[in-house]
């Protein structure tokens, strides 16, 4: 990785980076996608605000973490829910996916965020064993019992 690849954080003048490599990923994994320009619109206003960051690698972008933060009762600091991981395909298995994460653990410290939570696919092994090797888990540590994550969408996204 060189100089101008390591992961930085991204401002909200990045918005079109970061909307092209998520709708890129969507088209990718074959899910549905408003399009990019939609995509860099929403994220313009929400990187702008205190609740969402972005890392990106490379000028151009060829990778993104996009995360999403909120408070938490059972923490002093909020939590950060990482929404989105993508490295390009032709820029995997760099180690930049990698020094994303530490930036990303770095960067929610400096900055009061207590946990950091990621929503993975079941048969996702390859990032499930990604992401155990950086540190994170399924399991809850008090009862060794596998977390899941149950959600109900109210409205189609458009
Ligand atoms: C997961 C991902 C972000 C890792 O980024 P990266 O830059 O390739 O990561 P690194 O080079 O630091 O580490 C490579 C590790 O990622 C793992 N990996 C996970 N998904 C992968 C994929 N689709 N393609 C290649 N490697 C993948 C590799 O298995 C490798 O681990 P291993 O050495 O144990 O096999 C990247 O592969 C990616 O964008 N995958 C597709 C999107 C995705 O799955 N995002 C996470 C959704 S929860």
């Amino acid at each position: 990785m060189d100089g101008d690849d390591t992961p930085r954080l991204a401002d909200a003048s990045e918005a079109d980076q970061i909307g092209r490599l998520l709708h890129d990923f969507n088209t990718e994994f074959e899910t549905p996608s408003p399009g990019a320009d939609v995509l860099s619109e929403r994220l313009a206003v929400l990187l702008a605000g205190k609740s969402m960051f972005a890392i990106l690698a490379g000028r151009p972008a060829f990778a993104v973490a996009l995360v999403s933060v909120r408070p938490s009762v059972w923490y002093s600091g909020r939590v950060g829910l990482l929404d989105e991981l993508y490295v390009e395909p032709n820029r995997r298995s760099e180690g930049t996916g990698s020094a994303i994460l530490r930036l990303l653990s770095d960067h929610a410290r400096a900055v009061g965020i207590d946990a950091i939570e990621i929503n993975v696919d079941e048969g996702d092994v390859d990032a499930q064993r990604f992401y155990e090797r950086h540190g994170y888990s399924s399991i809850e540590p008090e009862t060794n019992e596998r977390a899941f994550y149950y959600y109900q969408e109210l409205r189609v996204p458009d």
